[in-house]
């Protein structure tokens, strides 16, 4: 089983930075933010290799992703071992590529991924946010698997005001995941979807349940997205795809606490981000509370 991740984007948020760096390779402390997404879809029981949709226009995530013999056989021998296993490491990634060249919105990203993903489920994880224990693709696996294989995706609660920028689901509780005990919009909870819309009015919003950015998704999507009209914005959208993935299958949708990963998609969050990992690893939280000054120290209480 295949995990995709579109990373085709122009990364305008990040400009200029991403005139000379794809925002993919922007690093969250010493690893690029895509390097977290990649090692985070390959861990659910399964998943043996990764897809990354790319432009021609970003050759250096491919570059990442490369074995250099010689590099690593460099660093070796100026006594740095422990830099070049890290280099060998991420190269040694199963990790492919395909082209979306035209930028026709995630659903067009996705059935890119087709050839790769084959006749079987495949998880689609949006590489803007990463889950650093890794678990939550894991859980919705399980969700899955409790039910016949069927089409899992994760989703939260989201401020009314905000509707509006993501897709939202329409649907009921059936169940919870069995590490939780939860109901409604609490985590853990299981829906099974009735129904989804992008980027809805607030009056038009079906729920407060927002999709988060990880999917797990049986190879019928990939049939129903060949054939997928633009929908909200022009573009093709995966929501659209999967509302229509009801009239032929189940859809559940897992409640997950979305502080439980990472946004790395405007320069506030990365900041943010790279903040929070910083503290939480045992060899930068020092260096960097004390780099960040006594003000800031102050301000983070
Ligand atoms: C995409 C999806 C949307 C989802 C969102 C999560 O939208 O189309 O359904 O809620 O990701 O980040 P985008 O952010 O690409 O506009």
């Amino acid at each position: 089983m295949k995990a995709i991740i579109p990373a085709a984007g122009l990364g305008t948020r990040f400009l200029p930075a991403t005139r000379a760096t794809p925002k993919e390779l922007l690093p969250v402390l010493d690893k690029p933010v895509i390097q977290y997404v990649v090692e985070e879809a390959l861990e659910p029981d399964g998943v043996d290799g990764v897809c990354i949709i790319n432009s021609h226009e970003k050759p250096e995530i491919e570059k990442y992703f490369s074995v250099d013999e010689d590099f690593e056989a460099m660093l070796a021998r100026s006594g740095k071992e422990a830099l070049a296993a890290k280099v060998h490491e991420a190269s040694s990634l199963p990790v492919s590529f395909a082209y979306q060249d035209d930028p026709k919105g995630l659903g067009h990203a996705v059935l890119c991924g087709a050839e790769a993903a084959g006749d079987e489920p495949f998880f689609v994880l949006l590489g803007d946010y990463f889950v650093p224990d890794r678990r939550m693709c894991v859980r919705m696996a399980d969700v899955s698997a409790a039910r016949g294989g069927a089409s899992v995706i994760a989703v939260a609660p989201v401020p009314e005001d905000q509707v509006s920028r993501y897709g939202i689901i329409a649907g009921a509780c059936v169940g919870s995941h069995p590490d939780y005990d939860a109901a409604g919009e609490e985590e853990g909870a299981i829906w099974k979807v009735t129904g989804l819309v992008e980027k809805p009015k607030r009056e038009d919003a079906p729920s407060h349940l927002f999709i988060v950015g990880r999917y797990l998704l049986t190879p019928r999507v990939m049939g129903l997205l060949k054939t997928q009209d633009p929908g909200a914005g022009g573009e093709i959208q995966l929501t659209d795809a999967l509302q229509r993935l009801l009239d032929e299958e189940e859809l559940y949708a897992l409640v997950v606490d979305p502080d439980e990963g990472c946004d790395t998609g405007t320069p506030a969050a990365w900041a943010a981000t790279n903040a929070r990992m910083a503290l939480a690893d045992p060899e930068s939280s020092d260096a960097f509370l004390e780099a960040l000054g006594r003000e800031a120290r102050d301000r983070l209480g």
